[in-house]
């Protein structure tokens, strides 16, 4: 028996979508707080492999998801590579910074990047082992333009405007940087499949600010890199692409990086992804996080919505982007109900 995720991926049309939901390892499960606690800190919740399984389990004992993934950060990679990472509480990541070529030459060499993620690999060798047989492990990493904003800036932004400056300025930096990512995330995702991952998604959480060409060089040709490095060490591995907030340029993504799946925000309408995104293939998506915190009536609206638009196709179904620190447990569980019961 296929697991549903895995059957969806290979794009199957189920009777009910499988679902899983971004950031359900988080701050809105008490369960959570106390184990983060426990760890003392986020990034030390992330390096201790135990501590990490475990929170990535609780939401599969609370609720039943059809896939777990992997806690850990997108971040995490760009401190493997020499980056100085720390979170200010309440704020966010903050980063060195890379500003130019002396700073992508002083990133540690990719070789060099396990002796830091070597927990990670650690905790999907857990989660392989003690996951239930139904449910699908799913690793990630951020894509070479996310990550690279984060480097960049040394913090996150809402315009990406100092990665826009550095690829208009000093390009080849710029190139040399993503480069560099590029192959640093084939051998880290490389790494969480040999570990056990059965699918990988790239989050592109910031892949909307990249306009035409940008957009071909910055966000479709790093993944189509990666994905085709990826796929042929590990034959059939199914990966996730979400481009978030790409629009017009979730049309044909797919087809233009060798992705199984697309993952489309909420700034989309479902009936315009499965005319548009889904005749290629398995989609993911795209209820509005926001109905994690408000419930009631117009979440089981919206959630018979998404499912109704997206039934004549393969689909995952899923949050349109993480679900947020202040959303209520209950309205999770009234999601998942309505997605299973109609
Ligand atoms: O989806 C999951 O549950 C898996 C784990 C996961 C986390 N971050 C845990 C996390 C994943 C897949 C990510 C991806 C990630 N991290 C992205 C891409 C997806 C997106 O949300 O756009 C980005 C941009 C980051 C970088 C990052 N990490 C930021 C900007 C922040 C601060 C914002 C915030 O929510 O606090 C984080 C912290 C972070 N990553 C938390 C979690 C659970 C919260 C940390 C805490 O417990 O205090």
């Amino acid at each position: 028996m296929t697991k549903t995720i895995l059957r969806a991926l290979a794009g199957e049309t189920l009777p009910t979508p499988p679902i899983w939901m971004m950031r359900q390892a988080g701050r809105y499960l008490p369960e959570y707080r106390a184990t983060r606690a426990e760890a003392g800190d986020f990034l030390k919740l992330c390096y201790n492999p135990d501590l990490a399984a475990e929170v990535t389990l609780q939401p599969i004992r609370r609720y039943g998801f059809d896939a777990a993934i992997l806690f850990a950060d997108i971040l995490l990679l760009p401190q493997a590579l020499g980056a100085d990472l720390w979170f200010e509480t309440g704020e966010g990541p903050r980063l060195s910074r890379i500003t130019d070529m002396a700073g992508v030459a002083a990133l540690r060499p990719v070789d060099a990047i396990h002796d830091t993620l070597a927990p990670i690999y650690e905790t999907v060798r857990i989660l392989s082992r003690a996951l239930p047989g139904d449910t699908t492990l799913i690793g990630f990493a951020g894509a070479p333009w996310t990550v690279a904003t984060y480097m960049i800036a040394g913090r996150g932004t809402p315009d990406q405007a100092p990665a826009h400056a550095m690829k208009a300025t000093d390009r080849a930096a710029f190139s040399a940087l993503i480069a560099r990512i590029t192959e640093a995330t084939v051998e880290y995702l490389s790494m969480q499949v040999q570990a056990g991952a059965e699918v990988v998604k790239l989050f592109d959480s910031w892949a909307g600010s990249l306009k035409g060409q940008d957009f071909t060089d910055f966000a479709i040709k790093p993944a189509a890199t990666i994905i085709a490095a990826l796929k042929a060490r590990h034959p059939g591995l199914p990966i996730i692409a979400f481009p978030r907030e790409a629009g017009d340029g979730y049309v044909g993504f797919a087809k233009a990086t060798g992705a199984d799946c697309v993952a489309i925000d909420n700034s989309v309408s479902p009936e315009w992804a499965a005319a548009h995104v889904q005749k290629d293939g398995c989609v993911q998506g795209n209820l509005a996080p926001e109905h994690m915190v408000t419930g009631g009536a117009a979440l089981i609206a919206a959630t018979r919505h998404v499912v109704q638009a997206f039934r004549g196709g393969p689909h995952i179904f899923n949050l349109g982007h993480g679900i947020t620190p202040d959303a209520n447990p209950d309205h999770v569980q009234l999601m998942i109900d309505t997605v299973r019961g109609g």
